[in-house]
């Protein structure tokens, strides 16, 4: 299983005006554990007026760079952007899991494929990773990223995303779009709906089949490119989401969960070739937080069912997932499920946390 361990922050830099860019350390001894997919994200904890708050944030530089960083938009009362934007100094120590998540590129030198990336605001952060690591590692394969921004001011990570195009100029498209500067070319200014994926997709990759698609940013804006280039002909799984956080139905759906029995089930852990049990009510808490009651830490993050940090296997029993943004349906075939979002439905269940 997967733990934290402490990172030394080596850099910390204003993007924008509201958007970090923070470096961390990985000590030689770490690195095997910390090397990761272009595409993947870090969960963070930090401890705040004595509680313990946890995020999850992308990496964005390449496969095989050290230090590792990672963009951090800065929200209004977003407790960890605010505290990294005011509070984290070059030299603190964050505690930092090793990355995670199925939303990432197989890179492989030999390839020769056509990328799309659509990202909206912040959503750049894995597709920047992807962009730069796909252009690096794979020499005859080619990269179009569409991003959406409200203005110039507000773009993250402008500057490498010229560089990468003066570096690959013939292997990477690159395209702006703002939705609210107006702009020369009308292709260029607006958001990215549908009709802005179907413009795009016309005038840039037209005669051009793509091959992968990896779309970030917030929930409405993925299901519209997602459909959008489905329709236009790709294949459905060659269409990677990564969403910002969980929609809306997905808290209304936990809240009204109505098939619940009031039972109490055993619940097994199996970590790190360790058994442990408790018991927890078929109703009301989730595996991870009921666990936690119990004084067994399992592992989560956004508890969104969003990021995937605490995917588990149900080796025996059944449990009820309210929601899953995290898992994809490969994984939902082999028995994943994410511990957050799960609710038992039967007398007994074990969870086995060493099977990847
Ligand atoms: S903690 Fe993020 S999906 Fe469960």
């Amino acid at each position: 299983m997967k733990r934290f361990h402490s990172l030394t922050v080596v850099a910390k830099q204003q993007e924008t005006r509201d958007a970090l860019r923070i470096a961390l350390e990985v000590p030689e001894e770490l690195k095997p554990e910390f090397e990761f997919q272009p595409g993947q994200h870090l969960p963070i904890q930090i401890e705040r007026d004595g509680k313990r708050l946890r995020r999850t944030y992308s990496i964005c530089s390449e496969q095989g760079r050290w230090p590792l960083e990672i963009g951090v938009r800065v929200q209004p009362g977003g407790q960890f952007s605010e505290y990294a934007a005011s509070e984290l100094s070059v030299g603190d120590e964050l505690e930092v899991m090793p990355p995670n998540g199925q939303f990432h590129v197989n890179l492989d030198k030999d390839n020769s494929k056509f990328y799309l990336g659509f990202a909206a605001g912040s959503g750049i952060t894995p597709i920047l990773s992807i962009a730069k690591s796909v252009l690096m590692h794979e020499p005859a394969s080619r990269f179009a990223l569409f991003y959406g921004n409200r203005e110039q001011a507000t773009t993250m990570f402008i500057e490498d995303l010229y560089a990468l195009k003066n570096r690959y100029p013939d292997r990477l498209q690159l395209h702006f779009i703002f939705s609210q500067e107006e702009q020369e070319f009308g292709i260029a200014a607006g958001r990215i709906d549908a009709g802005k994926v179907v413009e795009l997709h016309e005038r840039f990759c037209s005669g051009d089949s793509a091959d992968e698609a990896y779309v970030c940013g917030p929930d409405s804006m993925i299901t519209t490119v997602t459909d959008a280039l489905v329709a236009l002909g790709m294949e459905a799984d060659a269409v990677h989401a990564e969403r910002f956080g969980a929609p809306r139905r997905a808290v209304r759906a936990a809240r009204t969960d109505a098939t619940a029995s009031e039972d109490d089930t055993s619940v097994m852990v199996i970590m790190d070739g360790h058994k442990k049990s408790f018991r927890m009510p078929r109703q009301g808490e989730s595996i991870v937080d009921a666990a936690a009651e119990s004084g067994l830490e399992l592992p989560y993050s956004c508890k969104g069912g969003v990021c995937a940090t605490c995917r588990t296997h149900l080796r025996a029993g059944e449990v009820h997932m309210e929601s899953n943004f995290g898992l994809e349906p490969w994984e939902l075939e082999a028995g994943f499920i994410l511990a957050c979002q799960s609710r038992p439905r039967s007398d007994a269940i074990v969870l086995d946390y060493d099977k990847s």
